[in-house]
């Protein structure tokens, strides 16, 4: 199955797709797109010779006019959004309907929305005194965390003393989650694109 993945930060969820070893000979990653063109994510997509894009962010209706054009031609299967911070154009999601899953760091619906990314989800965990968090993939849609959830994680954060700390085990969640996921639409358990 060929992918995209759509990064904007550290990268470390791409790694983890890229070094998961159920993954081997399953996936091909055949672009890395961003719109961050210092992020971490693009040393990691060039570390493994992976082709990237940076979206210029002013002129974004052409940019994903180009990227649906480009996914076509290239046959790409499924868009993985691991970091990505922005809202998807809602043609561009209609062009690749259920055929675009994004990770989030908590337990959708709650903790989502807009400006609900990064750091602002955990301390939000931690000021609400929640007793577990988690991770959650869903697919895309036109708002930000509302499409169909595929699959959820939860873990116990009742030892964690800090937003920071809460966000280091939902990582490593996120990064055994997300590859899973991605092995799981590759075997056609999760159907995608209908
Ligand atoms: C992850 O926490 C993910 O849930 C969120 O953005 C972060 C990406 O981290 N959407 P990385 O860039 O993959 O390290």
């Amino acid at each position: 199955m060929r992918i995209s993945v759509f990064v904007s930060g550290h990268g470390s969820n791409l790694k983890a797709i890229l070094n998961y070893p159920d993954l081997k000979g399953k996936i091909v990653v055949k672009w890395v797109i961003t719109d961050k063109p210092h992020c971490k994510a693009l040393d990691i997509a060039k570390e493994n010779n992976i082709s990237s894009y940076c979206i210029d962010k002013e002129k974004i209706a052409e940019e994903y006019i180009y990227l649906t054009e480009l996914f076509k031609k290239d046959n790409i299967e499924l868009i993985v959004l691991a970091g990505f911070l922005k809202l998807l154009p809602t043609t561009f999601v209609n062009n690749f309907k259920k055929r675009i899953i994004n990770i989030h760091p908590a337990l959708l619906p709650s903790y989502g929305g807009k400006g609900m990314y990064g750091m602002n989800v955990h301390k939000a965990v931690f000021e609400s005194g929640d007793r577990e968090s988690g991770a959650t993939i869903h697919f895309v849609d036109e708002t930000y965390d509302t499409g169909f959830i595929i699959a959820q994680e939860k873990i116990d954060i009742s030892q964690c003393s800090s937003p920071e700390e809460i966000a280091a085990s939902v990582l490593n969640v996120e990064h055994q989650l997300l590859p899973e996921a991605i092995g799981k639409i590759a075997d056609g358990k999760i159907k995608i694109g209908v």
